[in-house]
């Protein structure tokens, strides 16, 4: 123990956190004696002094200040701090940092967290001083901040027989991952772990024991923002590590933080936030996560889905066994037994919600045309509203094949009454006027996964719409649903490929 504290105190010098290969070493140490302090599981889990995490009891009057520590050991800082032993507690855990303050999101979550459940009690863990090292070494002190964690959380407990299931654990960043090991080291398992992008590096290729993990709580749920670049570089993990991890955006990077809007934050709000703007993908996680306890009514749904690629076709936005979920604090805990990964498309700001749409067209023609990256423009219009020229890059079309994409609009327009499809044309080919490319379409296949309803589209004036480039937009209205528009399928087929026993269908 006293070693342990010795490395802690020589990592935390100036001249070793320039020098970053004798702490990297030092890192191992940690790691190696960590592992061997957690073997003896009952032993060290009472000995409260060597802790050097704090527990800051947060109010929803002053969620930004330091007002009350519960402190392990001390049952009186219990009382004194007003814990509601009646209520939820949710334990925030931030990550790494360079300035070795709180960030602005922390009470931004607090209160959000006691905006939804007010009776609650926020506890923000602060473990700046060895948050705020050389990353490597930040990262392996997860252990320790995981093992302080698990400590407070156990003797919390035990103090007040405070039940396990209504603890939950918040990580951001490496913030999750000690989350997930003092999860891992309670005496048993807390309700739930939420991991707002979780870390990469020193992560992406680590056992379960240093990482969060599905094991470290009885539901643990993870949203993935920024997963840019190869494993080992990418700031947040790329694996799944829970029982649901959600890719919003294909988790890579996030709208409205691109580099445009980074030259327009620095223009705007000068250099001191660069911290900021950097972080922007990564910190999403977490303002998607408020974004679903302060924004309830819109909740965002993601998607089971094998890979980015199929989602963006719009393949994947069925609900049927437990394939969707809701995003965020109310998601519905789903336990696979295999890592689920989802997808979801956002918004740019908050609120994030998105309706989602695939698109099915089959494009007909006699010659045979053959394109990609072909712009078009998509208007859709429903009961409660419209979305017009949502523009989309159609990657191939091709004569006589079916195209299937995903759309989005970012307002509830209700049931689709009707679809106006356009094909722009190259501005900067200009091709000649007695080649108009023209494919014929009959039929437009649009399934909604807020919804879940699928609806067909047929072309509005004729047995076909045609769309030629840069022509006029091809419309298609409704079709007129029966009940047993399945059975005039059937009589349809009947109809035109004839029954082998020649019966009258009409
Ligand atoms: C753990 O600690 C207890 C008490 O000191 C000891 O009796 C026990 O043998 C230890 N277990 C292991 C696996 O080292
Ligand atoms: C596309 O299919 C239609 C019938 O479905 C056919 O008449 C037409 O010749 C086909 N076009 C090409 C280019 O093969």
């Amino acid at each position: 123990m006293s070693l342990l504290n010795k490395i802690d105190f020589k990592c935390k010098s100036k001249q070793l956190k320039v020098l970053h290969l004798p702490c990297l070493q030092l890192n191992l140490l940690i790691w190696i004696l960590t592992d061997n302090i957690m073997e003896n599981a009952t032993e060290w889990m009472t000995d409260f002094s060597d802790i050097e995490s704090k527990f800051s009891f947060r109010t929803s009057e002053e969620p930004e200040d330091d007002l009350c520590y519960i402190v392990p050991g001390q049952p009186e800082t219990i009382k004194e701090c007003n814990f509601n032993p009646d209520t939820k507690t949710f334990i925030v855990i931030h990550g790494w940092t360079v300035t070795g303050m709180f960030e602005s999101w922390v009470p931004k979550l607090v209160t959000a967290l006691y905006d939804r459940e007010p009776t609650a009690n926020v506890i923000v863990v602060d473990w700046l001083s060895r948050a705020q090292q050389h990353y490597p070494t930040s990262a392996a002190f997860t252990k320790l901040v995981g093992r302080d964690v698990a400590k407070f959380v156990n003797w919390l407990q035990a103090e007040i027989d405070y039940p396990w299931e209504k603890l939950h654990l918040l990580g951001y960043s490496l913030g999750a991952h000690v989350a997930g090991i003092a999860g891992l080291l309670t005496k048993h398992k807390v309700n739930r772990i939420t991991g707002m992008d979780p870390a990469g590096p020193s992560f992406e290729y680590a056992d379960a024991q240093s990482t969060l993990s599905p094991d470290d709580a009885l539901f643990v749920d993870v949203l993935h923002t920024n997963t840019r670049g190869s494993p080992d570089r990418s700031i947040g993990i790329q694996r799944p590590v829970g029982h649901i991890d959600i890719y919003p955006n294909g988790g890579t990077f996030q709208p409205g933080c691109d580099l445009q809007n980074t030259v327009l934050m620095v223009a705007t709000s000068g250099l001191r936030n660069m911290d900021q703007i950097v972080k922007c993908s990564h910190e999403r996680s977490i303002h998607l996560f408020i974004d679903s306890l302060l924004n309830q009514e819109q909740e965002s749904m993601a998607y089971h889905c094998s890979s980015k690629d199929s989602f963006n076709k719009g393949m994947c936005l069925s609900c049927r066994k437990n394939r969707c979920n809701k995003v965020g604090y109310g998601v519905n805990k789903i336990r696979t037994r295999r890592s689920s990964k989802m997808y979801m498309k956002t918004r740019d700001v908050m609120p994030y919600k998105v309706f989602h749409y695939q698109v099915k067209v089959h494009f007909f023609g006699k010659t045979k045309l053959s394109y990609t990256d072909q712009p078009m423009k998509i208007s859709l219009y429903g009961i409660h509203g419209e979305k017009e020229n949502i523009p989309y890059i159609m990657p191939a079309l091709n004569t006589n094949t079916t195209m299937s994409f995903l759309l989005t609009t970012d307002t509830d327009i209700g049931e689709l009454l009707m679809v106006k499809l356009l094909w722009e044309k190259d501005t900067l080919i200009s091709w000649p006027w007695w080649n108009p490319d023209t494919f014929h379409i009959r039929k437009l296949r649009i399934k909604s996964g807020e919804r879940q309803s699928k609806i067909v589209f047929s072309a509005k004036e004729d047995e076909f719409s045609y769309l030629s480039r840069g022509g006029e937009a091809a419309v298609f209205v409704k079709e007129k649903e029966t009940q047993s528009s399945r059975k005039n399928q059937r009589l349809h087929k009947l109809k035109m490929h004839g029954s082998s026993f020649k019966q009258s269908t009409e």
